[in-house]
């Protein structure tokens, strides 16, 4: 069980030192190599996915991920910005579907910006195609004024495009979702977005899932427009079970999903190659603002673990108590600040830092 652990930047290595605080207290024979990704591996090694990082990632049997992004890097040509660290390792590592399930803990019900009767009980799970579409798409370019300068470019473009494998393998990801999770009492719906009134993509994308839809004739097959389901998921959130969309839609609709949840800082994903090898990472961003202040929570990354145990190692299990201990930790009120409900006396809660959560969530885990 070999982890490759990648902190990166800004709030990454707190939250990253507390999910390993976690593994170490399974006391499971986990070997675990770190390495610098992202701006932190720029500083190091003049480059966001430095080969040697690339090697311990391809090595590894899971990737546990931090954050990538610092705003001293933002002036940086895009070929060496650290987002490219993340999107080159779900490249090389064939990472292409990414499950990002958004729960609502009943104790964190008034934490979402939606009225409890909406929200409360939430439980969905979308799951976005993650190494195809407009983000990998060619040609790309820009076409410059006669100068060659950037600045000078009159026109830029990215081209959306989809094969019927790459439709049909994420597609079978999310009938296989829904399948699981109706046995356990989940409606058993797979509900597809895209915008095929508008986009060819769109329109293979539908026919495909379709197509693949006949192998599961038990489950329920939905199409929406991505605007529609965008308004639907603040509208009736509990409507979906299984969300599948492309790359880009599902980068939008999961952030939106995240936050009917209450907090982003809450939600953990799982980016999963077509055998059981995975990079796991929390749904929020490296959050600069708050780094190095041991404010951050470090739950996402925490539940990402466990999802790295279920998903990579099939210690379910193990998964099942680390969740079980985030819930018991909740339960007794502790909270990081972005878990605060605003403006309220909230006298039974109590403000916790990073390292103070990942510490009860251990101690939680030796009570059990
Ligand atoms: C995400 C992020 C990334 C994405 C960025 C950092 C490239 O927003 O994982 O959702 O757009 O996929
Ligand atoms: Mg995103």
């Amino acid at each position: 069980m070999n982890i490759a652990i990648l902190p990166g930047d800004g709030i990454g290595p707190e939250i990253v030192a507390e999910a390993v605080k976690i593994l170490d207290a399974l006391d499971e024979p986990f070997e675990m190599d770190t390495a610098d990704v992202g701006g932190a591996a720029y500083a190091s090694q003049g480059h966001p996915l430095p080969e040697p990082t690339l090697r311990v990632a391809k090595q590894a049997d899971a990737v546990l991920f931090g954050a990538v992004g610092d705003w001293q890097y933002d002036k940086l040509p895009r070929p060496l910005r650290p987002e490219q660290a993340i999107l080159g390792l779900r490249r090389e590592l064939a990472l292409f579907a990414n499950l990002r399930p958004a729960i609502l803990y009943p104790e964190l019900a008034d934490a979402s910006s939606l009225k409890p009767e909406i929200v409360a009980g939430l439980d969905i799970l979308i799951i976005r195609e993650l190494t195809g579409d407009i983000y990998f798409g060619q040609p790309r370019g820009r076409r410059s004024s006669p100068d060659g300068a950037f600045a000078g470019a009159d026109e830029a473009f990215d081209t959306m495009r989809y094969t019927r494998p790459e439709i049909e393998r994420i597609a079978r990801v999310a009938f296989e979702a829904a399948r699981t999770r109706k046995a356990v009492g989940h409606p058993g719906k797979v509900t597809s977005v895209d915008k095929a009134n508008v986009l060819e993509t769109s329109q293979l994308w539908r026919e495909v899932v379709e197509d693949v839809h006949a192998d599961y004739t038990e489950l329920a097959l939905d199409h929406l427009y991505v605007d529609n389901a965008a308004m639907q998921l603040v509208k009736a959130p509990k409507s979906f079970d299984v969300v599948v969309t492309g790359n880009l839609f599902g980068d939008i609709l999961s952030d939106e999903a995240a936050m009917l949840t209450g907090s982003i800082g809450m939600l953990p994903s799982a980016s999963l190659d077509a055998s059981s090898k995975g990079l796991y990472e929390p749904s929020h961003g490296s959050a600069p603002d708050i780094a190095g202040r041991g404010i951050a929570n470090p739950l996402a990354t925490i539940l990402s673990a466990a999802m790295m145990l279920r998903y990579t190692f099939a210690r379910s299990e193990s998964a099942g108590r680390i969740e079980a201990a985030v819930q018991t930790v909740l339960g007794r009120g502790l909270r990081t600040a972005d878990l605060m409900p605003r403006g309220t006396q909230a006298p039974a809660l109590q403000l916790v830092g990073t390292a103070e959560m990942g510490d009860a969530v251990v101690s939680a885990l030796r009570a059990q």
